[in-house]
């Protein structure tokens, strides 16, 4: 018995206090620990702004080299892991491999499941922020039916991560700094996002003790949704099944129609009631990307003109449905290369450093308990049982 309140998605409960990130939906604001986004990613690097997420401030230029030097030098995954990949079938989504794969973490690093030691959750921390891209560029590799390839510490994390996935045996590869740096900013944008499902999902998992491996895992795997971070794929799948502009105006319909449970992919969002800043800068990102490849891609055209026909649209103006994330980031990434499974598998490794984050201001915030949801039971009420011989 209980007076509870009934709040189905958790559209007003807060379920901590956090210093970590603010988004401010009315204005479009998002802050990392204060710092706005776009400073970021204009002024900084992925790697500083993981170490600003998890400690609360940007690191010193000493700062800076430890942490770069510490994440670089835990890339490497148990050789082992190799084997728990090739149980999966080729043709497995790549985040079905990551969702696997950074679990059973978890079964190689059994001294950073203490988690009562701040010590040990700091090397279990950097450990994730440095595997991750080892984790996905194994996947991508995988699935592709190519070698892995072995992470190679002088890169920076970006290059690196880009090299994992595109080197391929006897020819040289080189990273081209241009796409490196759209990466890095990439995983900038993607880094954190207050309390989204998937880290509170990390922070649900986390709330029981359970080992961090498994809790980035939970979150993994929350995020894979098309509501969530899989929207950057169906995004792109829808744009290609508009395909051309003169078609937009019937897909808007739909979005439209409330009895049709389509949407457009890549706008609304549950905080952001007006322009997503990480859009904007992902539009940037994206025509920079195709400028340098060389590529004039039909289908960022039709997601211009989608844009401006929903913008001019009374339903998403009312209903401040503006494009997020993903709407451009689908694009962005194919131009550099990677196929469209691959697309939520790059926002898990860049949301690590979030999840970590939040994970790490949970466990060491002691007013937080298990978290427990109550429900507002309408079931059955208590019946006798009855022998199968005499069900009718
Ligand atoms: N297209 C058409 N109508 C929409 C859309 C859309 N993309 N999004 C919301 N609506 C409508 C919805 O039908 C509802 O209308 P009504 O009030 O008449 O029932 C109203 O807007 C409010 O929608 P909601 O589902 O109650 O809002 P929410 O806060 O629960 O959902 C959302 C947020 C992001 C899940 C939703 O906007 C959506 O499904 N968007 C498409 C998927 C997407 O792009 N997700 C990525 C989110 S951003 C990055 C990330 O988190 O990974």
């Amino acid at each position: 018995a209980g007076i509870f309140t009934y709040d189905p998605g958790f559209t007003s409960t807060a379920s901590c206090e956090s210093k970590i990130t603010y988004v401010d939906g009315d204005a479009g604001h998002l802050l990392y620990r204060g710092y706005p986004v776009e400073d970021l990613v204009a002024r900084g690097d992925y790697l500083e702004t993981c170490y600003l997420l998890l400690y609360g401030d940007l690191p010193t230029a000493r700062q800076k080299a430890d942490f770069d030097y510490r994440v670089t030098h835990h890339t490497m995954v148990h050789e082992q892991m190799v084997r728990f990949f090739q149980g999966f079938r080729r043709d497995s989504h790549p985040m079905a491999v990551m969702v696997g794969s950074v679990g059973a973490l978890s079964a190689f690093y059994h001294d950073s499941t203490d988690i009562a030691d701040p010590h040990q959750r700091m090397i279990a921390s950097i450990r994730m922020i440095a595997k991750m891209p080892t984790i996905a560029a194994m996947a991508y590799k995988y699935t592709t039916g190519q070698p892995f390839v072995y992470p190679k510490n002088e890169l920076d994390y970006a290059a690196n991560f880009l090299r994992m996935c595109f080197s391929v045996p006897f020819e040289e590869y080189k990273v081209n700094p241009v796409l490196a740096r759209a990466m890095d900013r990439i995983l900038i944008l993607h880094a954190d996002n207050e309390q989204g499902a998937s880290s509170s999902t990390v922070r649900l998992a986390g709330s029981s003790g359970a080992n961090p491996f498994a809790c980035i895992a939970a979150g993994v795997a929350c995020l894979w949704g098309p509501a969530h971070g899989g929207a950057n794929e169906a995004a792109l799948k829808m744009l290609a099944e508009i395909g051309k502009p003169e078609r937009i105006p019937a897909f808007i319909a739909r979005a439209k129609d409330p009895d049709d449970p389509f949407r457009l992919l890549g706008f609304g969002h549950r905080v952001y009631k007006s322009y997503d800043p990480r859009a904007r800068v992902m539009h940037g990102i994206c025509r920079e990307v195709l400028a340098e490849v060389g590529v004039a891609d039909p289908l960022f055209e039709v997601a211009e003109e989608l844009e401006r026909a929903a913008m001019a649209d009374e339903y998403f103006v009312e209903k401040k449905l503006f494009p997020n994330l993903d709407f451009y980031s689908g694009l962005t990434l194919r131009a550099m290369g990677f196929p469209p499974a691959m697309f939520t598998a790059v926002f898990s490794l860049a949301r690590t450093a979030g999840w970590i984050a939040q994970w790490m201001e949970m466990i060491s915030d002691p007013s937080q308990k298990i978290g427990r949801p109550r429900q507002l039971y309408t079931g059955a009420t208590r019946r006798d049982y009855v022998p199968v011989a005499k069900r009718g």
